[in-house]
């Protein structure tokens, strides 16, 4: 008899510990148009497949009265369950409970469920809707910060980390979701800024509204803080559990084998309609990518930020790759800064987690121009070469039309270890495009004859025929084969089954120092 005592009270206990900060507060939460902690949860998971971890935590703050206001679980509901039946663990700030803030415990519950998820190699998620540091906490609560943004570096390459933004992230809280590999946010919900509009203008004199200066759509498009932006809660957890799907659980494991089921072999005939006969028209190379895929289907990351290089996630024959590519339509495809962070970052987090890169080249080269200059290109664009370098996942690269000096060799180029590197025969291969070439080798050829523009424009044909081709590459090797448009997804199929057991080491070093 007493134990149904006992367990009427447990569940009693479970019932309030689900109730957060209570019915009122979970209404103004539904009334500001956010979803709850456990109702996030239940998005994001196999229905029925959470289990809670801590839900009887308490905060053990004394001043401000705050031994009176205790809410059983306190901030955070943590806690595994699966996706597409994986094991995956997750912290969800509740911010019905003195609206999200980080307490001393809350920081400990997160931090147990980080420590779980590295210990049995399986990705973390966290759900970020917090005012912050927990003000009656002071120095706990930063403190609390600290130990989570430690294990989110320690991790870091370890198990995969997913930041979700659906509410307010301000202040040094925004550094854990910035040192995850991904970040999605949420239209309207998701904020994300060190200070917000009132220090903005008391220290710069600037007006700026919060959306304007942290909502999802500017750190999607600006600051590229942001990877994925969501129209709704239900369509955010839905693509944080298609890019699961592209992820192993860890640095130990290959990703999973998709149920694809297209042909390796397909062919494509209209590929030859993509690209223009002029090299200096634009095309959008995202219809190459959609057709070499299976399915067409292709996870773009970082889609609104840096548009004039694409990366995301697409199979090939059901493996998991990356795919990376210039997109001529903006600025012509040129590397620049943002390119670059955004393309060595991508080959980084893919160099992590065993997922092969395939590379789509058209480049005519490094943004000019005092601005890039000025801002570091060289420094940003060193992090592309590096991280190319470095690699060590099967690297794939087709070069569809140009590569020309510095960024050729930076897009995954034979000589920084590229395994099978094809070109299309309408690649051009140079040290810079004709024009500029015949500039500087025939300037003073051009300056005496006669007539300078005829002059320059033979030497232009002249230079197109002999260097902007594909063949002088493959006559030394830098290619490995010149391919016809149509056959590009078998090829590249069998290159990536080729290499499926590819393994090298690098030098052996306490780590690298890639160029930050
Ligand atoms: C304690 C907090 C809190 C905090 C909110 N609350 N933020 N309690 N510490 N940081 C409580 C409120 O008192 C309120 O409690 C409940 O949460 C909901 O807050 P509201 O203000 O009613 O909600 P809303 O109008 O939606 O506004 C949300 C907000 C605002 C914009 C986040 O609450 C706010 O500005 N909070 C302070 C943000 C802040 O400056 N944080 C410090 C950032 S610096 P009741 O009991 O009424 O429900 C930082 C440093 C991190 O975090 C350093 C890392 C190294």
């Amino acid at each position: 008899m007493e134990i149904e005592k006992e367990l009427a009270q447990l569940k009693k206990t479970r019932e309030e510990a689900k109730s957060g900060g209570g019915l009122k507060r979970i209404e103004a939460q539904h009334a500001k148009g956010k979803l709850t902690a456990r109702e996030r949860i239940a998005l994001l998971f196999d229905a029925g497949t959470f289990e809670e971890i801590d839900p009887f935590v308490t905060h053990r703050c004394t001043d401000f009265d705050m031994a009176e206001r205790k809410f059983l679980g306190d901030s955070v509901v943590t806690g595994y369950g699966k996706v597409n039946n994986r094991h995956i663990f997750v912290s969800a700030q509740d911010f019905t409970v003195f609206g999200g803030s980080l307490s001393e415990v809350a920081a400990g519950k997160i931090c147990k469920v980080m420590d779980l998820a590295a210990r049995n190699g399986a990705p973390f998620v966290a759900v970020l809707d917090s005012g912050g540091a927990r003000i009656q906490e002071g120095a706990d609560s930063l403190a609390g910060y600290g130990e989570i943004f430690t294990r989110n570096t320690l991790y870091s390459g370890s198990i995969p980390q997913i930041s979700v933004i659906v509410g307010p992230t301000a202040g040094g809280a925004v550094y854990s979701p910035a040192i995850t590999d991904f970040v999605f946010m949420v239209k309207d919900l998701g904020q994300s800024y060190i200070t917000g509009p009132e220090v903005v203008k008391a220290v710069t004199g600037e007006e700026v509204s919060l959306e304007e200066l942290g909502g999802a759509t500017v750190n999607a498009t600006r600051s590229g803080n942001c990877h994925f932006v969501c129209d709704t809660e239900e369509q955010c957890f839905q693509q944080v559990r298609r890019l699961l799907g592209f992820l192993p659980q860890s640095y130990k494991e290959r990703p999973p084998l998709a149920d694809t089921n297209d042909d390796p072999n397909r062919m494509d005939e209209e590929f030859l309609n993509i690209v223009p006969v002029n090299p200096t028209q634009p095309y959008d190379m995202k219809r190459i990518i959609t057709k070499v895929v299976d399915n067409s289907d292709f996870m773009e990351v970082h889609e609104k930020f840096a548009r004039n290089f694409i990366v995301g996630f697409a199979h090939l024959d059901a493996q998991s790759v990356g795919i990376l590519a210039q997109q001529p339509m903006h600025l012509a495809g040129a590397l620049d800064i943002d390119a670059s962070d955004k393309a060595a970052r991508f080959v980084r987090v893919c160099d992590c987690f065993n997922i092969p890169l395939v590379t789509f080249v058209d480049v005519p080269g490094y943004m000019p121009g005092t601005d890039q200059e000025f801002r570091g290109i060289i420094r940003h664009g060193a992090k592309l070469l590096f991280a190319y370098a470095e690699a060590t996942v099967p690297k794939v690269s087709i070069i569809i039309r140009k590569a020309y000096g510095g960024a050729y060799i930076a897009m995954s180029s034979k000589s920084l270890r590229g395994d099978i590197n094809y070109a299309w025969p309408t690649a051009e291969i140079a040290v810079m495009g004709p024009e500029g070439a015949v500039n500087v080798v025939y300037r003073n050829e051009i300056k005496k004859s006669e007539n300078a523009e005829e002059a320059r424009q033979r030497l232009v044909r002249e230079y197109r025929d002999k260097f902007a081709n594909p063949y002088v590459a493959a006559a030394r090797g830098y290619i490995d084969d010149i391919i016809a448009p149509r056959e590009t997804r078998p090829k590249v199929i069998k290159a990536l089954q080729m290499l499926r057991n590819k393994d090298i080491c690098n030098t052996p070093k306490k780590h690298g120092n890639i160029p930050l």
